[in-house]
């Protein structure tokens, strides 16, 4: 098993999953964050970090989200590894 970052986090990017996250499995796109499924232990803290609902683990990932997984398992080694909270994308105060 392994959690993927979908659809719900391209063009946002708040990064609080980053800081939730115990090991360094999250890695840094343009547009989102990718799990490395290599690093990932499977702790689910990252999930209720997000406030989008942008993370899953790879049994309860929504069908039209499917290909993530791969695209998280392909990005994610093409990216560097983020450990730090940052500036998001789009404004917080903003519904
Ligand atoms: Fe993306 Fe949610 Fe993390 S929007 S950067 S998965 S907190």
């Amino acid at each position: 098993m392994t959690y993927v970052v979908a659809e719900p986090c391209y063009g946002c990017k708040y990064t609080d999953c980053v800081s939730a996250c115990p090991v360094d499995a999250f890695h840094e796109g343009e547009k989102m964050l990718y799990i490395n499924p290599a690093e990932c232990i499977d702790c689910d803290a990252c999930v209720s970090a997000c406030p989008v609902e942008a993370i899953f683990s790879d049994d309860t990932l929504p069908k039209e989200w499917a290909s993530f997984k791969e695209l998280n398992a392909e990005m994610s080694v093409k990216c560097p590894v983020i450990t730090e909270q940052k500036t998001p994308l789009v404004d917080r105060n903003k519904p």
